[in-house]
This record gives C-alpha cells, sequence and structure tokens, in this order.
C-alpha cells in the first residue's frame, strides 16, 4: 500500500534534506525544504504483508524495504521537483535506530551510499527524536522546554525536551509498550494487525466500565508504565467468558481495555506535569493517532496540548528529515561509518 501525502511545488533557493525511515515496517522517504516546508513524502506500508502473522516479521520487512526503495526513491525526488538530486539535495538524513537491525541497515546503506554519491553530509537520527519532531513539524510555536510522551508499538516513554538536542528520560515501560499492548489485545480477540485502529474504532460501540480491568502502576508516585498486566487481565477474562460458554463482548472489552490504557497514560502525563512544573505536553507515536488519547489529553489536563497529524503520528519520513536538520543547523554530522542500533537510546 503505497501512501502520497503532502506534495506542493516551491522554487528550491534553500535547503534541500532527504529523509529515509526503514526503522520497522513502514518504507519512508520525503524531501524537505529547509525547517519545515515538505515538498514529497511516500510511505510504502507492510501492514498487508505481516497482517497474516499478527506482528511484525523482521526478516520479511528488511526484504521489503530494499524491493522498494529504489523505486520509493525515484517518486519522492519526481514528486518534489527535484531533477537533478545530485546538484539540489544538500543532505541525507536517516534512521540509526532504534528499530529493528534488518530494517535499519537497508535505510543506512542506502543513505551512504546517495551521501557519498551526491557529496553531501549525512546525519544519522534517533527515532525516537524523529517522533518529538513530528510536533515541532506540525506546531511550529511548539519550544522547549515541553514534555513528550512517546506512545508507539515500540516504545511508552516520557521525555523531557530540555532544548532540541537535550534530552531527560523521565520514565518508561517496565515492560511492553502501549502500542503493543494494542496489538496483542486485538490478536487475542481475532481483529487482526495491527490492533490499536480496530480496538480505538470498537471502543466506541462498547462500554468503558464493563469490565473493570487495573489502571497499570496508575497510583504509583514514578515515571513507570506497564501493560503487560492489563494484556492478562484481557486474556483471563476472555478465558473466563470461553469456559463459560458465553459470547465476547469485543467492543466492551475494547472499550473497557482502553479506558485503562489511557488512564494510564494520563496519570504519567499528569505527574509529569507535577513534578516538573513544565505545562506544556506533545504526544508522538503511533498510540498518538488513538482517539481516546487525544480526547482526554485535549480535555482532562491542565496544560498545553500538542498532538501531530495522524500522518505524523505514525512512522514517517518527514520527522526524520526535519530532525536531521536540525542536527546539521546545530553543527552535527554523522561519520559515514556509522552503524544502524537497534537498541539506540535518545535519554537516560
Ligand atoms: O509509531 P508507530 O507507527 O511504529 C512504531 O515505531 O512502533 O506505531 C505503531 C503502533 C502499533 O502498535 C499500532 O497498533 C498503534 O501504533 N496504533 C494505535 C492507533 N493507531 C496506531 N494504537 C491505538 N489507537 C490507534 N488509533
Ligand atoms: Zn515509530
Amino acid at each position: 500500500m503505497l501512501r502520497l501525502q503532502w506534495v506542493c511545488s516551491v522554487s528550491h533557493a534553500s535547503f534541500l534534506t532527504l529523509g529515509i525511515e526503514t526503522s520497522c515496517d513502514d518504507t519512508s522517504l520525503a524531501v524537505l525544504s529547509g525547517p519545515r516546508e515538505v515538498l514529497s513524502s511516500v510511505v510504502s506500508s507492510q501492514v498487508d504483508l505481516h497482517a497474516p502473522y499478527g506482528g511484525v516479521l523482521p526478516e520479511l520487512a528488511s526484504r521489503k524495504h530494499q524491493e522498494v526503495i529504489i523505486s520509493l526513491l525515484r517518486k519522492v525526488l519526481s514528486d518534489g521537483g527535484v531533477s537533478n538530486p545530485h546538484r539540489d539535495i544538500d543532505l541525507v538524513a536517516v534512521t540509526r535506530g532504534p528499530g529493528l537491525m534488518g530494517s535499519l541497515l537497508v535505510g543506512a546503506m542506502t543513505a551512504k551510499a546517495l551521501a557519498q554519491s551526491w557529496e553531501v553530509p549525512l546525519i544519522a537520527v534517533n527515532h525516537l527524536e524523529g517522533h518529538i519532531f513530528a510536533n515541532v513539524l506540525a506546531h511550529p510555536s511548539l519550544e522547549p522546554p515541553f514534555l513528550c510522551l512517546i506512545v508507539s508499538g515500540g516504545h511508552t516513554e516520557i521525555i523531557l525536551v530540555r532544548s532540541f538536542g537535550d534530552y531527560l528520560l523521565l520514565g518508561r515501560t517496565r515492560d511492553d509498550a502501549a502500542g503493543e499492548a494494542y496489538d496483542k489485545v486485538a490478536k487475542l480477540l481475532g481483529l487482526g494487525y495491527p490492533g490499536g485502529p480496530a480496538i480505538d474504532r470498537l471502543a466506541k460501540e462498547g462500554d468503558p466500565k464493563a469490565f473493570a480491568f487495573p489502571v497499570p502502576l496508575g497510583h504509583t508516585k514514578n515515571v513507570e508504565f506497564s501493560f503487560s498486566g492489563l494484556k492478562t487481565a484481557v486474556l483471563w477474562a476472555v478465558r473466563r467468558l470461553e469456559q463459560e460458554g458465553a459470547p465476547i463482548p469485543v467492543a466492551d472489552i475494547c472499550a473497557s481495555f482502553q479506558r485503562a490504557a489511557v488512564e494510564a497514560l494520563m496519570s504519567k502525563v499528569r505527574l509529569s506535569v507535577e513534578m516538573t512544573g513544565v505545562k506544556r505536553v506533545a504526544v508522538s507515536g503511533g498510540v498518538a493517532a488513538n482517539s481516546a488519547l487525544r480526547e482526554a489529553m485535549a480535555s482532562r489536563g491542565a496544560w498545553d496540548v500538542y498532538l501531530p497529524p495522524h500522518e505524523l503520528c505514525t512512522d514517517n519520513a518527514v520527522m526524520i528529515a526535519a530532525t536531521g536538520y536540525d542536527a546539521y543547523a546545530r553543527g552535527l554530522r554523522s561519520d559515514i561509518s556509522f552503524s544502524p542500533d537497534p537498541s539506540l537510546v535518545l535519554a537516560k
């Protein structure tokens, strides 16, 4: 499935960055003019490829990235009006990690080859910093210090952005990421992959109070998340109904699970605001597309909330290009011999 976003045509008087993102199961490339003007962006999703397995198969993901990346490169350059990339592209930015090693390697090797042949600098970007920049792209007025809740299939953490490039980790999940919990619960309810959007949709038709699933770590006074217990609580509820021969009220389970998951996230955002006194909160990552979380963030907190549009919530190369541009403007450069790092951390 190929999605095409934000195509506009402008003169190329300014600095052009090619962004490349292949950390998981989306192959994405983008051309950015200056800090945030998107000339073109393509995202090729592998959802259909992985759906039969109920999750991303790393080996299949890397093979698919290498199969499609060059034709996507041609497309993003032509959509962006870049007829002579050797002359027009000024910088290549690529995701270094975290992510799947095989997937990261495809993006890294493509970026290295292009930077070398076009004789331009290269910036290796932390994927999580990219998710933070998705909000900066969407909200030009958003300036540090601000808090960023990163919630995706692989991450659930709250970061204090002290300045761009200077991040403090307030806390993260002890076990599953929030998106992972959504995907696992969806799998056990037979809702397919990825599970987040399906649960989000069905939850609207269900009763959030039908099941009293626990809000994980809801009352502890540290910024730590845990979603594996919640997932197990859903599993036991489903097993019990099955043993009783009762119908499974899928929408009620989705609504009740979502209530607990969103409350778990909200309680730690509240705590982070209290602890730091910082009252600007951004949300990033695939789960930032969740309608209940968006609503709770916007209506239930004593803080200013920044949410990216849906297409910037999930993995995309626009955010990688923007992060790379900012790092370049701050004087950073990556060596051509950099290695992708599946466990790269943003802050400790
Ligand atoms: O950021 P992302 O595209 O990839 C990672 O870096 O993980 O996030 C994907 C995750 C998946 O777990 C997916 O189920 C979840 O984001 N997701 C959602 C929604 N849309 C995507 N979770 C809850 N509600 C949604 N609407
Ligand atoms: Zn991501």
